[in-house]
């Protein structure tokens, strides 16, 4: 590490026409730190992963990967800067097996960096994330929760340093969101990848990450550890105050 933030936005805006949906957003993510994004439906998520990831282009502010400028670079320097996402309509391959789509991922493993044995091949793979049974199925017969985990294992294969994870526990059961909280801590803990973490079951969330980042229509409103955001008037007002009487 050269003691630079693996990935840095500063004052990073994207604009829609007259919309700006990520509003001059800084914010520094450290090797395996494990963070949360929380906001209201629309407060610009998913706008800003687009950003990070360089699925988006940035309308305004910069971008730097461990010091290095990638504001308006082409999204394959983003992939090899080690930046893997999940989105938040599962992409899979419907067709092909579970396997052959974590195959499809390690094509894209960057070269240079350590394979983990935990992210070997195919196998460790589906080992890790927990579908070792259904590697020969199609990947379009698998559950939605297991075609969210095949996803995870796709990004993992690109053997990514940072993972940002859109909503992946959306829909899920209880048990089921508990379990892939679970799955997102001992990614953290085993491979020690940074691992931004969009979702709003927030209480799950809060519970496991260690700093949490707020958006409220576009702009960060709180950047702190959980216990200092749950009692910060604003988020309370703009957001927590309705999601956490729903749960
Ligand atoms: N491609 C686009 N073109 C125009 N407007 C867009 C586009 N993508 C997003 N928006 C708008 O930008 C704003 C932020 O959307 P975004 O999807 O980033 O929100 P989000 O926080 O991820 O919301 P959710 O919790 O519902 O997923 C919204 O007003 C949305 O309608
Ligand atoms: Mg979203």
């Amino acid at each position: 590490m050269n003691g630079h933030p693996l990935l840095e936005a500063r004052s990073l805006t994207v604009r829609f026409g007259g919309l700006v949906a990520v509003d001059a957003v800084s914010a520094a993510f450290a090797p395996a730190e494990l963070v949360g994004i929380i906001g209201p439906n629309g407060a610009g998520k998913t706008t800003f992963f687009n950003a990070l990831s360089g699925v988006q282009a940035a309308t305004g502010g910069a971008l730097f990967a461990q010091g290095q400028c990638l504001t308006g670079a082409p999204a394959h320097r983003y992939a090899r800067h080690g930046i893997a996402r999940s989105f938040q309509t599962p992409r899979v391959f419907g067709e092909l097996s579970v396997a052959a789509n974590v195959g499809f991922g390690l094509q894209f493993a960057g070269r240079g960096r350590p394979a983990s044995a935990l992210l070997k091949d195919e196998t460790s793979i589906l080992q890790l994330i927990g579908l070792p049974a259904q590697a020969t199925l199609p990947a379009a017969a698998v559950t939605p929760s297991q075609q969210r985990l095949l996803e995870i294992g796709m990004a993992l294969a690109t053997r990514p340093k940072l993972l940002l994870l859109d909503e992946v526990a959306a829909g899920l059961t209880e048990a089921e969101v508990e379990a892939m909280a679970q799955l997102i801590r001992r990614l953290r803990d085993e491979l020690d990848l940074t691992v931004i973490w969009i979702e709003h079951a927030v209480t799950t969330l809060l519970r496991h990450v260690e700093r949490v980042l707020v958006l409220h229509q576009g702009r960060k409103i709180a950047d702190g550890t959980p216990s200092e955001v749950v009692r910060n008037p604003e988020v309370v007002e703009a957001y927590l105050g309705d999601e956490m009487a729903d749960e």
